[in-house]
C-alpha cells in the first residue's frame, strides 16, 4: 500500500496519456489502409508540413506497438487513449473492412490489457477518409450515416474488451481548422459551411452514442472537447463580458451544451438565426441530441482566449466570421511556454472542471488531454541520452494541483491523460513541437528514451498523487 502524499487523488484515478490513430501509427506497405484527408493534402502539398514530415510514418506504432506498450507500462500508464483510423478500419470510407486493420488494432487492444492498461477508444480524429472528403465530408449528410456505421462496426467487432469510447476529439478543430481559418483540409473560409460541419459532427455524436447503448456492451461512451475558457479584459465591463460570452458560446459551449444537455446554446442559436446561417437540420435530428448525451466528458485544455469587445475594423471580405463579435488579446504579464509561445494558465483547468461541476449537472469527466509541446527539445538531452524536461514536469504538476483543488471541492473528475505518451506527429507542424513522456529519435529509426517526465509520471502513478 503506497503512502499517502500531499496531494492525493481518488483511489483508482485514470493516470495515462493520449495520442491519435493518424498522428503515430505510420503507414506500411501493403497494411490495406485508404487515404485519408492528411494523406492526399500530403501528397498534393508536401511543402505544407514541417521540414515535409508526413503522416505515413509518424511513430510507427503499427509496427512498434510492443514496445510501446511496455514503455507505457514503465511510466506508470493505468489507461491510454488513441483512435481506431476510420480511413485503415473502412479504407473507402463505406464498404469493406479491411482484416488487416481488424488484426491490428486487436492486437493492440489485446496487449494493452495483459498489461494492465486499460484502452480508451476515440473514434474521429480529424481524419476524413478522402473518398468521403471528395464528397463533401462533413459537410454532406451521407458523412454522418457512415459515420454511424463505422462506428457501429467498432462497437461490435472492439467493444468486448473496449469500455471507453468517444465519438470524437475535438470536433470544433474541424470545424475552425477545416473552415475558418485554413490551417486544415479543404482550406476554407466560410462560416456557412462551418456551421454546417459542426452540426453533423454533433449529430454523427448523438447518433453514435444511440447506437452504443442500443446494443448493451456494458462500457460508456462520451466526446472529448477542447474547452478554452474565455476571460474578459475587464469583468465589470458589460461590452468585454459579451464579447467573452460569445466566444464560449462558438467554441465551448456549441458542442459541450448539445453533449451534455442535449441542447444548442440560445446565444449561438440566436446569433446564427440573425445573420442566417443557421445550419440545414431536420427537426427529428434535434430529438435525437436531446435523448443521446453523454455518459463520460473527456476535458482537453491547453490554454485559455483572452477576450475583449470588438475594438478592430470587420472585415467582411470572407463573409461573416466569429471573430465579428469579439477580439482577443494577450493579457499583460500572461505566462508563456517559452518554448512554444503558448500561454500557461493552470488555474484555467479549475475554472472548467468547476463550471462542469456547476453548470453541466457534475458530469463524469476527466482531463482527456493536458501538455507542453516544445520546440527544438533536444537541447535538454543529458549525457545518457535523456531528455530533462524539468519544465513539463512542473507544467503537469501545476496543472495537477488545481485538478486536485477541483475534486476536493465535489467535481467528479476522474483522471488525468497528458499529451502524449511518445513524441508524436502533430499535423501540420509534424514533429517540430515534442509533446511526449518518451522521445523518439527521427534520425534512429524512432528509437525511444524515456523523458525524465516519464520516470516521475511513474512515481505519481503508483503513489496516486505527489508532493509539492
Ligand atoms: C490537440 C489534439 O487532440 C492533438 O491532435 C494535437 O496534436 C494536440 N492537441 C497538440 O496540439
Amino acid at each position: 500500500m503506497s503512502q499517502l502524499t500531499e496531494y492525493q487523488f481518488p483511489k483508482g484515478f485514470w493516470w495515462g496519456s493520449a495520442a491519435s490513430g493518424p498522428q503515430t501509427e505510420g503507414r506500411i506497405e501493403n497494411d490495406g489502409k485508404g487515404d485519408s484527408m492528411w494523406d492526399y493534402w500530403y501528397k498534393e502539398a508536401p511543402e505544407k508540413f514541417f521540414n515535409q514530415v508526413g503522416p505515413e510514418k509518424t511513430s510507427q506504432v503499427y509496427q512498434k506497438y510492443q514496445e510501446d506498450i511496455q514503455l507505457m507500462k514503465a511510466t506508470g500508464h493505468t489507461t491510454f487513449r488513441t483512435s481506431i483510423q476510420w480511413s485503415r478500419l473502412i479504407p473507402d470510407g463505406v464498404g469493406a473492412v479491411n482484416p488487416k486493420a481488424v488484426a491490428f488494432y486487436n492486437d493492440y487492444i489485446d496487449d494493452m490489457i495483459a498489461n494492465g492498461i486499460e484502452p480508451f477508444m476515440n473514434l474521429y480524429h480529424f481524419d476524413m477518409p478522402m473518398a468521403l472528403q471528395e464528397k463533401g465530408g462533413w459537410l454532406n449528410r451521407e458523412t454522418v450515416d457512415a459515420y454511424v456505421t463505422f462506428a457501429k462496426t467498432c462497437f461490435e467487432l472492439f467493444g468486448d474488451r473496449v469500455k471507453k469510447w468517444f465519438t470524437h476529439n475535438e470536433p470544433i478543430v474541424p470545424v475552425e481548422a477545416g473552415y475558418l481559418y485554413q490551417f486544415h483540409y479543404p482550406l476554407e473560409i466560410n462560416l456557412k459551411h462551418a456551421v454546417q460541419v459542426g452540426y453533423h459532427e454533433m449529430l454523427a455524436s448523438a447518433k453514435a452514442i444511440a447506437a452504443y447503448h442500443g446494443m448493451k456492451l456494458g462500457g460508456e461512451i462520451g466526446i472529448i472537447l477542447n474547452l478554452t475558457p474565455s476571460y474578459p479584459r475587464d469583468e465589470t465591463n458589460p461590452a468585454d463580458v459579451k464579447a467573452a460570452v460569445i466566444a464560449d458560446a462558438f467554441f465551448n459551449r456549441s458542442f459541450l451544451d448539445p453533449s451534455v444537455k442535449g441542447e444548442f446554446p440560445v446565444e449561438l442559436v440566436e446569433l446564427l438565426k440573425e445573420i442566417d446561417h443557421l445550419p440545414v437540420y431536420e427537426e427529428e435530428d434535434l430529438v435525437i441530441i436531446k435523448e443521446n448525451t453523454v455518459d463520460l466528458l473527456g476535458i482537453n485544455y491547453y490554454q485559455p482566449r483572452r477576450v475583449k469587445a470588438k475594438e478592430t475594423p470587420i472585415d467582411h471580405t470572407n463573409g461573416p466570421m466569429p471573430e465579428d463579435y469579439f477580439d482577443t488579446y494577450e493579457m499583460p504579464g500572461r505566462k508563456m511556454n517559452p518554448y512554444r509561445g503558448w500561454e500557461i494558465y493552470e488555474k484555467g483547468i479549475y475554472d472548467i472542471l468547476t463550471n462542469v461541476r456547476e453548470n453541466y449537472g457534475n458530469i463524469r469527466c476527466y482531463i482527456s488531454e493536458n501538455g507542453m509541446g516544445v520546440e527544438g527539445e533536444e537541447r535538454f538531452i543529458n549525457e545518457k541520452g535523456e531528455i530533462e524536461d524539468d519544465y513539463r514536469i512542473d507544467f503537469v504538476k501545476d496543472h495537477l494541483k488545481y485538478v486536485h483543488q477541483a475534486i476536493t471541492e465535489g467535481a467528479n473528475c476522474q483522471g488525468y491523460h497528458m499529451w502524449t505518451c511518445m513524441d508524436n506527429w502533430s499535423w501540420n507542424n509534424a514533429y517540430k513541437n515534442r509533446y511526449g513522456f518518451i522521445s523518439v529519435n527521427l534520425a534512429e529509426d524512432g528509437k525511444r528514451t524515456i523523458k525524465k517526465s516519464g520516470h516521475w509520471f511513474k512515481q505519481i502513478s503508483s503513489q496516486n498523487g505527489f508532493n509539492d
